[in-house]
């Protein structure tokens, strides 16, 4: 070897040491932090390159107890039996991540997810049974009966696809069924890549779907006694607590999740949000629920954390008498339909005359608010947007059946 070869061969080498800690010093905090191998290998590659290509993924990321975990990028991204495959980068990905790759690591919370009805029964109460297998449809079935197998909402049908696309199944994807044969999305209430319980206790988190004059739990919830003191106080709860030593000392304001989902104080989590109800609050004529004395005691463990039992005991027989009266209410409307309809002055087919409107809006939103409101501390929605309503849309119903039957007797 002459002297020029030895001379090159060692500014090549001092090169590639120089260069190999320059890379190493400009890799991102996160991984220097955590020099496993596999680390190194799997997120230290997608994110010096992602906070380039998109950088608030990365940032997003770093935030997440699963960084400080050390759970890679690749771990959730890898494609697993029976997902699509995506090339990247000389990674073999899935095309879409979906609640399988959670459930890999989080099996208690997707079995109780899709026994609840975020799982398949939402993306049914629109599209119908057709996107499920067999097997889907009989396990949804024995939780929910009728929730999946039936036909796609009438509704919707009439509104056409793209609506339905961007419009019911904006909300009801969360029960998406996947093409590698999961169910859900999970990513609903946790964000992608933040994966935060922090952000899944935020009411604004539930409030993306549970909103507007059909479903306002959101809009309850604000002007609740809860809603005031939780945007008051926020500042001085720990939202980000331990699920499994979350106490009233972390939350001493309830929100959603609280009464919904949350171990309180030792309590059992959940991620059925069904577990804890007792009525079918969302259906025109709301009835016990199968599981009404298991599913009422445990919503009422959580208050007891909080609150009195006798307080509590009130609280429920009041609202309870909200829901009879309203079924008796609804059920009065209802009966102009239906009686029309017998009489054959009302075509079969739903939403093609006006009196149907009327009816749908008076059930949907009227009848649902005043039993929500009643249950969530809206005295707002009991009254003004409900028990009024129902009044003045049953009264514009009896006007609209009277002209319908005097223009068919002078037809006659
Ligand atoms: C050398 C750079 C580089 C590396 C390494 C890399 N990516 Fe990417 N990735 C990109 C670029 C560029 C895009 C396209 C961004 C765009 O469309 O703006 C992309 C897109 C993606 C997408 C979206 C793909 C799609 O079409 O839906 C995902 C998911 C992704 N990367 C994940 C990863 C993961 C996980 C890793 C590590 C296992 C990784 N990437 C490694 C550069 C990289
Ligand atoms: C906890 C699991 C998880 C981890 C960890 C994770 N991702 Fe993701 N990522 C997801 C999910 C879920 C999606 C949405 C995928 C979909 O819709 O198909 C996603 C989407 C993406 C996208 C496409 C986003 C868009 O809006 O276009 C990129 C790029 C990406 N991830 C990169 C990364 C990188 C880089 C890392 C590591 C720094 C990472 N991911 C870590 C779960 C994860
Ligand atoms: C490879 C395993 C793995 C995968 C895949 C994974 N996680 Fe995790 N996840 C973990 C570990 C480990 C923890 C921390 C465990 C603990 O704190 O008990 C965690 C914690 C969490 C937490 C609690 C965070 C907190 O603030 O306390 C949430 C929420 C979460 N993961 C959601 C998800 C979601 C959603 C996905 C899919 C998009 C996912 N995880 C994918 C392993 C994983
Ligand atoms: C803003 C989000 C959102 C949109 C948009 C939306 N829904 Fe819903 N839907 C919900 C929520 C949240 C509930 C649960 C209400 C409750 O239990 O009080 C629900 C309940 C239902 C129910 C009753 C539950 C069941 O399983 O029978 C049906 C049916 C339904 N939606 C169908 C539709 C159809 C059809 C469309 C479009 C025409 C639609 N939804 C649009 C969020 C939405
Ligand atoms: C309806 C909203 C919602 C959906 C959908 C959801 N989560 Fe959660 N998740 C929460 C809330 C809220 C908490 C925190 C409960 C509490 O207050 O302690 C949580 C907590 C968690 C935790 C931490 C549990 C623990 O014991 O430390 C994990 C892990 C998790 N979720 C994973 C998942 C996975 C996996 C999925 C999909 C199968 C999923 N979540 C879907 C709302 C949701
Ligand atoms: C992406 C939209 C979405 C988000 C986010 C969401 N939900 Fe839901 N939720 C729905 C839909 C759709 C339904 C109605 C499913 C059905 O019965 O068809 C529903 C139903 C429910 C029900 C009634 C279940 C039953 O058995 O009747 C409860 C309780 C509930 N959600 C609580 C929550 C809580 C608490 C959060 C936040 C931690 C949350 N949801 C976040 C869409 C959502
Ligand atoms: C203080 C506790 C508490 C809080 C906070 C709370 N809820 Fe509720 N929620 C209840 C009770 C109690 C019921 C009625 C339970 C029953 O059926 O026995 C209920 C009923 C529901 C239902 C009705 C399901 C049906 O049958 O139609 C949905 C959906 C729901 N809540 C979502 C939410 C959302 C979203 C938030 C936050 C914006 C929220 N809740 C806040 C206690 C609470
Ligand atoms: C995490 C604690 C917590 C939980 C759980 C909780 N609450 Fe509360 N609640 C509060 C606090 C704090 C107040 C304000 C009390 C005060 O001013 O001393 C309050 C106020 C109320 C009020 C208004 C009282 C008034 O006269 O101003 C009612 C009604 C109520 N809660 C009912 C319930 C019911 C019913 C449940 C269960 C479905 C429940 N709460 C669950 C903490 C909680």
């Amino acid at each position: 070897m002459t002297f020029k070869n030895v001379f090159i061969s060692i500014i090549i080498a001092t090169t590639m040491i120089l260069s190999a800690f320059l890379i190493h010093r400009a890799r991102p905090e996160i991984e220097l932090a955590q020099p496993s191998p596999e680390y190194i290998r799997a997120t230290g590659k997608c994110a010096s390159c992602h906070l380039k290509e998109t950088s608030a993924i990365v940032h997003q990321y770093s935030m997440s107890k699963h960084a400080s975990e050390n759970i890679t990028c690749y771990e959730c991204h890898r494609a697993l039996d029976g997902q699509e495959e995506l090339g990247h980068k000389g990674f073999t990905l899935a095309k879409n991540v979906t609640a399988l790759n959670c459930s890999q690591c989080h099996t208690t919370e997707y079995d109780q997810f899709i026994r609840s009805r975020h799982g398949a029964p939402a993306w049914a109460a629109v599209t119908g049974r057709s996107d499920f297998t067999e097997e889907q449809i009989a396990f949804a079935e024995k939780f929910h009966p009728k929730s999946v197998n039936r036909g796609e909402n009438k509704l919707a049908v009439i509104e056409g696809p793209g609506v339905m696309e961007k419009g019911c199944l904006g909300c009801h994807a969360v029960g998406k069924p996947n093409s590698d044969g999961s169910i859900g999305s999970c990513t609903a209430c946790h964000a992608r890549h933040s994966a935060s319980v922090a952000l899944a206790r935020q009411p604004e988190t539930c409030g993306q779907c549970h909103m507007g004059p059909d479903h306002s739990q959101l809009e309850i919830y604000n002007e609740s006694k809860h809603g005031v003191l939780y945007a008051l106080q926020k500042s001085h709860l720990n939202l980000g607590a331990d699920p499994k030593t979350l106490s009233t000392k972390d939350m001493s304001v309830p929100t959603c999740a609280t009464c919904h989902m949350s171990g309180l104080e030792g309590m059992n989590i959940t991620h059925d949000v069904t577990e804890r109800l007792s009525w079918w609050l969302f259906s025109p004529i709301s009835k016990k629920r199968p599981n009404y004395n298991l599913g009422q005691e445990a919503m009422k463990n959580i208050c007891l954390k909080c609150h009195a039992k006798t307080h509590v005991e009130k609280f429920y027989r009041e609202a309870e008498e909200v829901v009879i009266a309203t079924n008796g209410k609804v059920q009065n409307a209802l009966n102009i339909v239906s009686d029309l309809r017998k009489d054959g002055l009302l075509t079969p087919e739903p939403f093609d005359e006006p009196i149907e409107f009327i009816a749908f809006d008076l059930w949907h939103y009227a009848g649902r608010t005043a039993k929500h409101g009643a249950f969530m501390g809206g005295a707002d929605f009991v009254q003004w947007h409900g028990n009024y309503e129902l009044l003045l849309k049953t009264i514009e119903m009896e006007e609209m059946a009277e002209a319908i039957r005097s223009k068919s007797h002078q037809k006659n």
